[in-house]
């Protein structure tokens, strides 16, 4: 990120309880309202994701599950980076996903990174050049979007 952008990680997902439509309200679980609250004050969200077993990791899922009756997603500049093996089906559901929650997200704003450890260094930092170019890209539109 560019000199100006401030960005913090969130660090809450084990924490947020099983979706339960019943206790969906405006007085939720704290995680939950400590997600939504987070969610708010960002002017955008930058999503980045592993693929399992042909899916969506079940705690991310279950997390935007809590974000549909808030709206939180609602027009808010949103980036998906699916990192993984294959990653393909995560990806993919992912966009529908958005799409239903109503997050702003372009074609440029998402990009999927097939066998992602073969493109890294050994601490874990993107090494290869071509997936860098392209992680700086995505960087750059979702500025724009912002
Ligand atoms: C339980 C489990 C299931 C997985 N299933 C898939 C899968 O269906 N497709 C895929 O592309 N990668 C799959 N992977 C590999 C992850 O995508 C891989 O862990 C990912 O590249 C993240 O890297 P990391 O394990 O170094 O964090 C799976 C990994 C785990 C732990």
């Amino acid at each position: 990120m560019p000199v100006g952008i401030n960005y913090t990680t969130y660090d809450g997902l084990r924490e947020v309880p099983a979706f339960d439509p019943g206790i969906d309200n405006d007085n939720p679980p704290s995680p939950v309202s400590d997600l939504r609250k987070q969610l708010s004050r960002a002017d955008g969200i930058i999503i980045c994701t592993p693929e399992y077993a042909f899916g969506v990791p079940g705690a991310l899922k279950n997390a935007l599950d809590w974000t549909v009756s808030s709206g939180s997603f609602s027009g808010k500049p949103t980036a998906l980076i699916t990192a993984s093996t294959g990653g393909e089906n995560a990806h993919e559901a992912m966009v529908k996903i958005l799409g239903a929650i109503d997050a702003k997200l372009t074609p440029e704003t998402t990009l999927l990174i097939q066998f992602v450890r073969s493109k890294m260094d050994s601490s874990g930092i993107i090494a290869d050049p071509e997936t860098l170019q392209k992680l700086q890209s995505l960087a750059d539109s979702f500025i724009n979007l912002v």
